[in-house]
C-alpha cells in the first residue's frame, strides 16, 4: 500500500493560506466589514496594554494562547462567522491520499471553531442577556455532548467541512483512519461516556476524480425531455442523503453497517444512469463502441451523486491538495512491475529483454495491448472530448493539445466542482497554461 505523505510545513501553510481568506471573504460579504485577518475579528492583533504577546498570529499558524477580549469583539460578526460561514464551508481534496491536507485543514478550522466557542462561553459568563438563541443552543449542545470542547469541534469539522476522494482504496482507508484517530486522541473521559464517534465513510470516497459527472443539470435527450431534471434529481437523491445521514448518526456499529450498506445500494442504483451519460460523453469524443463495463474499470466518480448533500448547495468552496504530477500515458514500468517486481530498477536494455520475454506469453501480450488502449482512450478523451476544454487551448489560432498532465486535469476539474471556489493545490509550473 503506497500512500504518499506531504510534509506538514507545506500542508499547514497551504491550508491556512487557502481557508482563512475564504472565511474572511464570506464574513466580510455577509457583514459589510473589511477584516483582513481572523485575528482581527477577535481583536487579537493589538496586544492589551502592558501585555507582551509573543505568540504567532492565527493566520501564521499560531494558536490562541490568551483569553479573548470579549468586550472588544462584535458578537454578530463572530456569530455569523461560526454559524453561517464556518459550519458551511466545504473543503475538498480530490486526490486525498493519506489525508495530509485534510488533517491540516482540520487544524486550521479547529482553531477558528475553538476561538468562536471560547468567545461564546466568555460572553455567557459576562453578558448572558446578549446571547442569541442559536448561541445558547450551541453552548447547551456542546455541554450535552459530554466530551471535551475540542472533541466536539473536531467532530463538527470532520462531518461538516472535510471531503476527499482518491482512486486508491488503500489510501482512502488510511485517510479515514487518520481522521478518526484524530478524534480518538481527544477522548479524555471513559469512552463509554462520550457520544459515539461519527462515521465518515461518505466524506472520504474511493473513485476517479477525473472521470465522471460533475454537472447538476443533465442535458435533454432526443425527445427533448430532461434525462434527470433538477427536481427529479433532488427528489431521487433524498433517499441517498437519508441513508447517509442515518449512517453518520448511527449509535451502534450494527446500525451503522446497515445504513452504510443501504446508502451504497442506493448510490449504485442511481450510478447506472450517470454511467450511461458518461458513455455518451465518450461516444461524443469518438469512442462509439465503448461499454459501460469498460468505463467502470476506471472507477468513474459521479460527484453530484456521491456528495449529494454538497451538490444540492452548489458544490465545494475550498480545494486543497497535492494532485499527481505525472503524465497520462502507457508506462511500461507501471505495467510490467505486475509481472516482475524489480522491473522499475533494471537498466533500460535489461528492461527491453525482460519485456520481450514477458510478451512471449500471449496472455501478458494481450493485457499489455489492452493497457495501452485503455491509456490512449483516456488520454484522447481528455484532449479531444468536450469535457476538458482547457486542455486544448487555442494559441495564435492554433489548437495546442496538452500532454495530459494529471495536475492540469485536476486543476480544470476543480473549477467545475466549485460553488464559488478558491483553490490551494500544489502544481508544477506550467508555461503553456500561463501563456495559453
Ligand atoms: C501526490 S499524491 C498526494 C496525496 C495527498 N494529497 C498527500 O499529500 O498526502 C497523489 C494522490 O492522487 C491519487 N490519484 C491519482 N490519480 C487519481 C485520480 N484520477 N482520481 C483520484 N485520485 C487520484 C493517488 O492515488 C495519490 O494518492
Amino acid at each position: 500500500m503506497g500512500a504518499y505523505y506531504t510534509p506538514e510545513e507545506i500542508t499547514g501553510f497551504m491550508a491556512r493560506q487557502t481557508i482563512h481568506p475564504y472565511l474572511l471573504d464570506q464574513l466580510n460579504k455577509a457583514e459589510g466589514t473589511s477584516y483582513e485577518s481572523i485575528d482581527d475579528v477577535f481583536s487579537l492583533s493589538e496586544p492589551n496594554a502592558g501585555e507582551r504577546v509573543e505568540q504567532q498570529a492565527l493566520a501564521d499558524g499560531g494558536v490562541l494562547a490568551h483569553k479573548v477580549n470579549a468586550g472588544a469583539i462584535e458578537q454578530t460578526h463572530v456569530e455569523t462567522l461560526y454559524f453561517d460561514v464556518l459550519k458551511d464551508v466545504r473543503v475538498l481534496d480530490p486526490a486525498v491520499g493519506s489525508g495530509a491536507f485534510l488533517l491540516a485543514a482540520q487544524e486550521v478550522l479547529l482553531d477558528v471553531y475553538l476561538q468562536c466557542i471560547e468567545y461564546f462561553v466568555e460572553k455567557e459568563e459576562t453578558e448572558p442577556w446578549e446571547l442569541t438563541s442559536r448561541i445558547k443552543d450551541e453552548i447547551d449542545t456542546i455541554r450535552d455532548a459530554n466530551g471535551t470542547v475540542t472533541l466536539y469541534a473536531k467532530r463538527e469539522v470532520i462531518l461538516n467541512n472535510l471531503y476527499g476522494v482518491d482512486i486508491d482504496e488503500g489510501a482512502v482507508e488510511i485517510c479515514k483512519l487518520r481522521l478518526w484517530l484524530s478524534m480518538v486522541a481527544d477522548i479524555e473521559d471513559e469512552p463509554s461516556e462520550v457520544e459515539p464517534l461519527p462515521n465518515i465513510d461518505f466524506n472520504i470516497r474511493q473513485g476517479n476524480s477525473l472521470i465522471g459527472q460533475v454537472d447538476a443539470v443533465i442535458e435533454s435527450n432526443d425527445d427533448g425531455d430532461s434525462e434527470l431534471d433538477a427536481w427529479e434529481r433532488k427528489a431521487r437523491f433524498e433517499d441517498v442523503k437519508e441513508a447517509i445521514q442515518n449512517h453518520k448518526s448511527a449509535e451502534s456499529s450494527a446500525e451503522a453497517r446497515k445504513w452504510r450498506k443501504e446508502a451504497e445500494a442506493r448510490i449504485d442504483e442511481h450510478r447506472e444512469k450517470f454511467d450511461d451519460i458518461l458513455r455518451g460523453e465518450f461516444q461524443d469524443a469518438g469512442f462509439d463502441n465503448i461499454t459501460v463495463d469498460e468505463l467502470r474499470d476506471w472507477s468513474p466518480f459521479h460527484w453530484p451523486l456521491e456528495f449529494a448533500g454538497v451538490f444540492e448547495e452548489g458544490g465545494f468552496d475550498v480545494f486543497i491538495g497535492n494532485p499527481p504530477w505525472d503524465m497520462l500515458y502507457a508506462n511500461r514500468d507501471d505495467f510490467f512491475i505486475r509481472y516482475d517486481e524489480k522491473f522499475r530498477i533494471y537498466p533500460s536494455e535489461e528492461k527491453d529483454d525482460v519485456m520481450d520475454e514477458l510478451l512471449s506469453d500471449p496472455d501478458i501480450a494481450g493485457e499489455w495491448e489492452a493497457y495501452q488502449d485503455s491509456m490512449d482512450t483516456r488520454a484522447d478523451f481528455f484532449t479531444k472530448g468536450d469535457t476538458y476544454r482547457l486542455q486544448s487551448p487555442v494559441v495564435g489560432g492554433r489548437t495546442m493539445p496538452t500532454k495530459n498532465e494529471l495536475s492540469a486535469l485536476f486543476l480544470e476539474r476543480v473549477f467545475r466542482l466549485s460553488r464559488d471556489g478558491r483553490e490551494g493545490e500544489s502544481a508544477p509550473p506550467r508555461n503553456d497554461i500561463r501563456e495559453g
